[in-house]
């Protein structure tokens, strides 16, 4: 959903840009105005002197970690810092001794962004230190080394011998340290600009007690050109030079009416990013949640300049030799993306709104009647009671349980929105007040602003006291525990407020633990989704929770899927979404999806068919609409559209197998699901590789795709990776080896390659719900390469319990010969009903004996098909 009031600003407005008037762009935005200033001011001045450096005297080795301070000449001020080593990544935190204020605020700053985003229980690893009178060597992990230089600070980082990134190269180090308005000395190269005040329109009255207090800090990554990650934008892949221009911004925001080619905020944000070449891959993991800017200069190197309103310093650096390493570690720190329940990969049906039990019920049935596969429907908002969440409106859902009941015979799902704004003066929001688990206001009262219901307040998820609250009121709301098919919707979780600076809550509202909204803000939307979770576990322990997430930040990938908000019903919004859901994927939060057909407007025909066809390969696939839109569930479009629709959707289903695979490997290995070609190609001599971002391969079962985007196309062209063979596989038909990458498509057409070496398993049968598919038979397709060998992967368990038995089951096909084993002790019987198999006539077309070591594994003498 979206911001209604954005009318009421066109209206006033019109003449410039929504975005433009509501958000701050660097310059108005007083810690981004100010660091930026002092890195021109710097890069102007061949002599400037950095007044920061490591006193000497302090260090201090402690067992695997090295503690000093840092002080700032001609100033009193410390800075003690930590360097560590976490899951053989190097780790940088710098704190700030400060004095305690009169006032209510917690005058530290923030250091528990890590609490949130990290997975529990990390622990160090080993490093060694030796120290010179004005150097560090530090060696850590295989191949890795770093110099630090005491004064002027700056970090060399070699891996294997090779130098690959710089710290504190360009002296941009800033760390505005704790200061009044009465002792307000500054360098000559500081700007004072909104130092103890906002002048910008709707934060003025923003107090900043604590005055100025970012942190700023320069990378400069050795011979790399090609970056990737810190979503979320609506922009490209491949991330661009931001010098003189806007640089990217996390703050997230209830954004609307965005544009593509642009660096403003969005709901969520990751901060990490990543930069690959040839057997070098660097990640940068910025541990901030408050609102930061990136600065990007690109060339044979590249620098970044990243900056944060407060916070304490602490980055950890990831080197590896490829980008799937990257995500490994990143995600053993973060942790990995949930194994999310298997029906949650099926077709999500939504809308704003269903109008009661009724239209539900007749929406899913008309599904069976155009034998079109779905799992889930949605409600939004309106199945309310007055728009209070944990409630039912009672004269239009006055009976859900019945509801439930009658969609779980068909094996579906419904998913109901509970959003963290709460209206006022109900029982949940007067518990709230009661129990004071309410963010507060900047006079320490509960805060309280206008969101969807009206006047709201909203639940304060940082509280730990929070959490006992939501278990109780989900636990009622969700009915009895016999519904298992319940699932939950958290939007507006930035948090969107209509009436709040940006559209979110004013910055200096206040939170538990007394730290201001400005320290927290981007993690906000994760603690609400977790809390929500966890509530969900506490209701039913043995099942994984599915919630969709509007708002997330690193971590949320344990929790959640999220999706890309509000878009409109428009050929570029849904060509942005396929970058915009591989960098998602590159950076850990593969889970994601983007609404099909648009959130705004009436899509044509045509439009809509390709979104579904582009949509079947969103991790989350989920159509969604404005309640000003016309109905658009795919039995409404009409033929032949209708009929291209099904046949996508039915596709889905039968890649069923190999997307839930791919969640599996995601959720051990931090692989993406959609996966962009760089990936496992960026030492390729072909250098368009790294600019590739409307291709993907799906996980890695060897399925290349290339949706199509373009209104009225009618040719393809794909960009192919070299030494590899492609069969064409186009709408999921497996078909000869491709001798050109260029071909013709039709409207219901689906491009599709198949790469040679790759055996995939899928099931053809068309069922109402993916539940109903458990017993289906498999059909395996072995697209041989050159040398007539191929392999690939199956994972199966129950599809939802969160210790289910599973099994791995590997397919090896080679002289001849498939042989199948595996791990895992799963006891449904997995059957092969049939096996097609590719590219045999360059090896010996005599399929020979199947080896199986593995009883539970059926093969019914599957028909064989050699093509
Ligand atoms: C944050 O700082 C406080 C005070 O120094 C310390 O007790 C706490 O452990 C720190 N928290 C984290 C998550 O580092
Ligand atoms: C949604 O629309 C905006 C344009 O307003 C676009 O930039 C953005 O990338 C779109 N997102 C998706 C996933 O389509
Ligand atoms: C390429 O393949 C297509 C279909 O498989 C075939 O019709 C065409 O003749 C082939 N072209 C060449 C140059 O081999
Ligand atoms: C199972 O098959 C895979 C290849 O498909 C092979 O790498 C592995 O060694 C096999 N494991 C056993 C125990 O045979």
């Amino acid at each position: 959903m979206n911001l209604q009031l954005v009318t009421i600003f066109i209206l006033i407005n019109y003449c410039l840009a929504v975005k433009d008037y509501l958000f701050k762009s660097c310059n108005q935005n007083g810690f981004c105005h100010r660091n930026r200033h002092y890195a021109n001011q710097i890069s102007l001045d061949s002599n400037f002197q950095s007044p920061y450096y490591i006193d000497f005297n302090q260090i201090k080795i402690d067992g695997d970690k090295l503690r000093g301070t840092v002080l700032k000449i001609g100033f009193d001020v410390k800075f003690p810092f930590e360097i560590s080593v976490i899951e053989n990544s190097f780790r940088f935190q710098l704190d700030e001794i400060r004095n305690p204020i009169e006032h209510f605020v917690n005058h530290n700053r923030y250091n528990e962004t890590s609490k949130w985003a990290f997975n529990k229980d990390l622990s160090n690893d080993k490093a060694d230190y030796k120290i010179n009178d004005d150097q560090i060597l530090m060696t850590y992990s295989d191949n890795h080394e770093v110099i630090i230089n005491l004064n002027p600070i700056k970090f060399t980082f070699y891996y294997k011998n090779e130098e690959v990134l710089l710290i504190n190269d360009k002296q941009f180090l800033l760390v505005e340290h704790q200061r009044s308005i009465e002792n307000n000395k500054l360098l000559p190269q500081e700007s004072s600009f909104n130092m103890f005040s906002d002048d910008f329109k709707d934060s003025k009255s923003d107090k900043l007690p604590l005055g100025p207090e970012s942190i700023g800090l320069d990378f400069t990554l050795l011979g790399f050109n090609n970056l990737y990650g810190i979503p979320e934008h609506a922009d490209s892949m491949l991330l661009k030079d931001t010098s003189g221009k806007e640089p990217y911004r996390f703050y997230n925001v209830d954004i609307f009416e965005y544009e593509t080619d642009s660096r403003l905020p969005m709901y969520g944000s990751i901060p990490l990013l990543t930069a690959v070449k040839k057997d070098v891959s660097i990640g940068i993991f910025w541990v901030n949640s408050a609102d930061s800017y990136i600065d990007i200069k690109k060339g044979k190197d590249s620098t970044i300049h990243w900056i944060s309103e407060n916070g304490i310093l602490d980055f950890i650096i990831f080197i590896k030799d490829t980008p799937k390493e990257i995500n490994q570690v990143y995600g053993k720190i973060t942790g990995f993306t949930q194994l999310p329940l298997l029906s949650s990969l099926g077709y999500h049906q939504c809308r704003w709104n269903y109008n009661d039990i009724k239209d539900v019920l007749e929406v899913s049935a008309k599904f069976d009647e155009f034998e079109i596969p779905f799992d889930t429907i949605w409600l939004d908002i309106e199945y309310a009671d007055n728009k209070k969440y944990l409630t039912w409106d009672p004269q239009n859902f006055g009976k859900p349980d019945e509801m439930l009941e009658v969609l779980e015979r068909t094996g579906r799902n419904l998913v109901a929105i509970i959003d963290p704004h709460i209206k006022t003066g109900y029982f949940v929001s007067d518990a709230i007040i009661s129990k004071n688990i309410g963010m507060k206001d900047n006079e320490d009262n509960t805060y309280r602003g206008h969101c969807w219901p009206g006047e709201s307040i909203w639940i304060d998820t940082l509280n730990p006291k929070s959490q006992k609250f939501w278990d109780d009121v989900h636990k009622t709301f969700m009915i009895s525990d016999n519904h298992k098919n319940l699932h939950l919707w958290n939007d507006m979780n930035e948090p969107s407020v209509f009436n709040g600076p940006e559209t979110s809550a004013p910055k200096d509202n206040i939170h538990y633990g007394q730290w201001e909204h400005r320290s927290i803000h981007n993690v906000f939307g994760l603690t609400y989704h977790e809390t929500t979770y966890n509530s969900m576990l506490s209701r039913l322990p043995e099942q994984r929770p599915f919630i969709l997430t509007r708002s997330y930040f690193s971590g949320s990938q344990r929790t959640a899927a999220m999706w890309t908000g509000d878009n409109m019903s428009k050929w570029e919004y849904l060509k942005v979404s396929i970058p915009m859901i591989l960098t998602s994927n590159i950076v850990g939060m593969p889970f994601a999806g983007a609404d099909v057909g648009g959130f705004f407007g009436n899509p044509s025909k045509e439009l809509l068919t390709r979104w579904y066809q582009a949509g079947i390969w969103y991790p989350f696939f989920r159509a969604h609409a404005h309640i000003d839109s016309r109905r658009r569930e795919p039995y409404l479009i009409g033929e032949p559209y209708t009929s291209y629709i099904r046949d996508a959707i039915k596709l889905r289903y039968s890649l069923l197998p190999i997307f839930y695979t791919a969640f599996y490997q995601a959720s051990i290995s931090g692989s993406p699901i959609l996966k962009p070609i760089f990936y496992d190609y960026y030492n390729s001599t072909n250098s368009n590789i790294f600019e590739i971002e409307d291709e993907f391969f799906l996980g890695d079962s060897g399925i290349l795709v290339k949706p199509i985007t373009d209104e009225e196309a009618n040719e393809v062209e794909f960009v192919l990776p070299e030494n590899e063979i492609f069969y064409q596989f186009t709408n999921g038909i497996i078909g000869d080896k491709i001798n050109s990458s260029k071909f013709k498509v039709g409207i219901n057409d689906i491009p599709m390659l198949l790469k040679g070496g790759s055996i995939i398993a899928k099931k053809e049968r068309y069922r109402r719900s993916s539940k109903l598919m458990k017993h289906d038979p498999y059909t395996l397709i072995i697209a041989l390469n050159i040398q007539g060998y191929a392999n690939g992967q199956l994972y199966v368990d129950d599809g939802e319990s969160i210790d289910s038995e599973f099994k791995m089951i590997n397919f090896e096909f080679e002289n001849g010969k498939l042989s199948v084993n595996s791990t895992g002790d799963f006891s449904l019987p997995i059957e092969i009903e049939k096996a097609i198999i590719v590219g045999a006539n360059e090896v010996d077309p005599e399929l020979g004996p199947v080896t199986i070591e593995d009883e539970k594994l059926v093969i019914k003498n599957p028909r064989v098909i050699i093509c």
